[in-house]
């Protein structure tokens, strides 16, 4: 265990560097071919992680460039999974709710392709969506989405003040585990939500990933894993405060947090989080290093259990070209040589390779005809849509997860 004086992005203490993942390529950078122009010069990172006893956060120690995540060739659409559309639904139809709308407006970070404001923008709701990635802010528009390509920051919460005013509701969903500044982010915050707003956060829960071992959350993009305890360390000197979360599902485990500037009374549910991070002993190293033991053990299974079927003769594939399996298959050094193609249904993935193991993209609707023996679900996170989907294309394949555990699952 190394002390190297870095200090936690969340609280300033001193984190503890304790993982090491080796080089690591940019989760979501495809490569369009796969010749030497694009090999040779493939942006790789050393990823460590560090975890800060003081306030529970997990963070990457160096994060790549802003810019080399998060441009034009972004290739995370958030509208590919029917399950998360409605999802967000549900969040936005309980949102309008809460707003006037002849003065109210709603702003969300890392708008993506606009999935989200959608249903706002169609029924007039004021709304402005932002993102740092060009491509999506693009389809964004072309969906009839207000949305402005921008890194959000303090600087963009004024130029957005100036011309908005504050912002009733402030909503971000899977984006602020990306940030490496998030410091900047709660100042933008604290600068743009209204005296009577909401600001709603939801993204990968750090109990949940502690508990099946999905170190794959973990990428240059999730810098972070947040916990109720870190979201308030960010977030108390600002007066902003957390009274109420919701917990789901999705993505192995995502915590939905509620903050306001007024004192709200805090609910039991959220009470009963706190206290149950802290029965979990989340600011105890130890408890950090068991789960470093146990994703190594699952990525020594998954490796093994590709090397025995490839020797077998087995044709294996995956399923879901996800950000989070590129943490997986590099750290478990599983690459185009043990994979024959990964299917995928988002129409900018297909025919690219994957980053670090060079992994052709297939458009999932050749699947049921490939019909491979083995299929490694990588979109874990999508398990029955994908499952149920491909069923109906009466698909033959073993089904192989490998979070919490190796499991096959048979078609028939
Ligand atoms: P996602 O859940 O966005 O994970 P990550 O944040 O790790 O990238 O990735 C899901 C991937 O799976 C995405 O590339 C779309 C793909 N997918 C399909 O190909 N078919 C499906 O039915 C679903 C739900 C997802
Ligand atoms: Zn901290």
């Amino acid at each position: 265990m190394n002390n190297l004086n870095y200090s936690c992005r969340v609280c300033n203490s001193i984190l503890l560097d304790i993982y090491e993942f080796g080089n690591m390529p940019i989760a979501n950078n495809l490569l369009p071919k796969l010749n030497e122009v694009y090999t040779k010069n493939e942006y790789k990172y050393k990823m460590e992680i560090g975890v800060c006893t003081k306030c529970s956060s997990l963070q990457i120690i160096n994060v790549p460039d802003k810019e080399l995540m998060f441009n034009n060739k972004y290739a995370y659409f958030a509208s590919q999974s029917k399950f998360m559309k409605i999802h967000f639904q549900k969040l936005g139809q309980n949102l309008m709710k809460l707003m006037d709308k002849e003065n109210d407006y709603i702003l969300e970070i890392g708008s993506n392709d606009g999935i989200f404001l959608k249903p706002f923008a169609e029924r007039n709701y004021k709304h402005l969506g932002v993102d740092a990635s060009e491509n999506v802010v693009k389809t964004a528009k072309e969906n009839g989405i207000n949305a402005v390509c921008k890194f959000f920051n303090e600087q963009t919460s004024i130029e957005i003040k100036n011309t908005y005013g504050k912002a009733k509701i402030i909503v971000i969903t899977n984006t602020m585990h990306h940030i490496e500044n998030c410091q900047e982010v709660a100042k933008g915050i604290n600068n743009l939500l209204a005296d009577n707003g909401t600001l709603i956060i939801e993204d990968p829960y750090l109990l949940d990933m502690y508990k099946i071992g999905s170190i794959e959350q973990v990428y240059a993009e999730h810098n972070f894993i947040w916990s109720l305890h870190s979201y308030r360390a960010l977030f108390e000197k600002y007066n902003i405060k957390l009274f109420d979360v919701e917990h789901f599902e999705t993505h192995g485990g995502s915590m939905r947090y509620f903050f306001s500037k007024q004192n709200i009374l805090e609910t039991n549910l959220m009470k009963d989080y706190i206290d149950l991070e802290v029965k979990n002993k989340i600011f105890d190293i130890n408890t950090f290093i068991q789960f470093k033991e146990n994703c190594i053990k699952i990525s020594k299974a998954l490796y093994d259990f590709v090397v025995t079927k490839a020797k077998e003769g087995h044709t294996i594939a995956g399923y879901g070209a996800t950000a989070k399996s590129a943490t997986t298959l590099n750290y478990s050094k599983i690459d185009n040589k043990l994979i024959s193609c990964i299917y995928d249904s988002t129409p900018f993935k297909i025919g690219k390779f994957t980053p670090g193991t060079h992994i052709e993209i297939k458009n999932a609707n050749l699947f049921s005809k490939d019909n491979p023996d083995y299929t490694i679900l990588f979109a874990w996170n999508h398990k029955d849509e994908i499952i149920e989907k491909e069923k109906n294309n009466k698909s033959r394949t073993i089904w192989v997860e490998y979070i919490p555990e190796l499991k096959l699952t048979y078609a028939n």
